[in-house]
């Protein structure tokens, strides 16, 4: 069984304290952090440039992973990995050339991951599968927080859970949008091991009874 992490997603972060949101986030036991870069072009929705990333990485040691959503993940990879993120997610929808997207995401240094919309099939990665450190399945349509999560997407996750291991792949699964309390077990059970949460886990007393909760119900789902 692959190891369970939570990864806040700092949308629902006061913006105009991203730099203390991110030490925080790390003293709750975050296991990394994911910004969720949206261009308003992809996603009705414009977030986080490289140079607001660059602020804040020195003020918590937890990796950053950024979720491209945008249109052209090519053109700003390198600024992103520039700016302190460890992985770089890109969306199997955003690249005509993903295979080579997914390779020039690794020779800038970074862990590349393929994230999937809700309508997206699983079997788009097939081949990009040994390119990738994490497969993401979106449980939400991207551009937001707060939405409702699909458990429609479990037996995609199920799926791409059976591939892998079929397959042999030492690939993570991640899941975003929707996560919480009540939700978290269903996708954990269907084979995903990596939970964004944003608002559900900011609506904790504190983060870290969040994160604990969380990773605990997560946990034994899994077992
Ligand atoms: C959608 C975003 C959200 C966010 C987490 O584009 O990616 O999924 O990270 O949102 P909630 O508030 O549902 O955890």
């Amino acid at each position: 069984m692959r190891s369970i992490e939570i990864v806040p997603s700092v949308l629902p972060a006061d913006f105009a304290s991203l730099g203390d949101e991110c030490r925080r986030l790390g003293e709750a036991g975050a296991d990394r952090i994911q910004w969720d870069v949206m261009d308003g072009n992809f996603v009705p929705n414009l977030t986080f440039g490289p140079d607001l990333i660059k602020a804040c990485r020195t003020h918590t040691d937890v990796m950053f992973e950024a979720h491209l959503m945008v249109t052209d993940p090519d053109l700003l990879a390198a600024e992103y990995v520039e700016a302190g993120c460890e992985m770089l997610i890109v969306h199997a929808e955003t690249s005509l050339h993903l295979h080579r997207t997914l390779a020039n995401v690794r020779s800038l240094g970074a862990r590349p991951a393929v994230a999937l919309n809700p309508a997206t099939p699983a079997e788009t990665v097939e081949h990009v599968l040994d390119l990738v450190d994490m497969v993401l399945v979106m449980t939400v349509n991207p551009g937001f927080g707060g939405q409702a999560y699909l458990s429609t997407m479990e037996p995609k996750i199920e799926a791409i859970r059976n591939r892998l291991d079929v397959r042999g792949l030492e690939v993570d699964i991640e899941v975003d949008g929707g996560i919480s309390a009540d939700t978290i077990a269903g996708a954990a059970s269907a084979g995903a091991n990596v939970f964004i949460s944003g608002s559900a886990l900011f609506r904790y007393p504190t983060l870290a009874e969040g994160v604990t909760d969380l990773r605990s119900r997560a946990q034994t789902a899994q077992a």
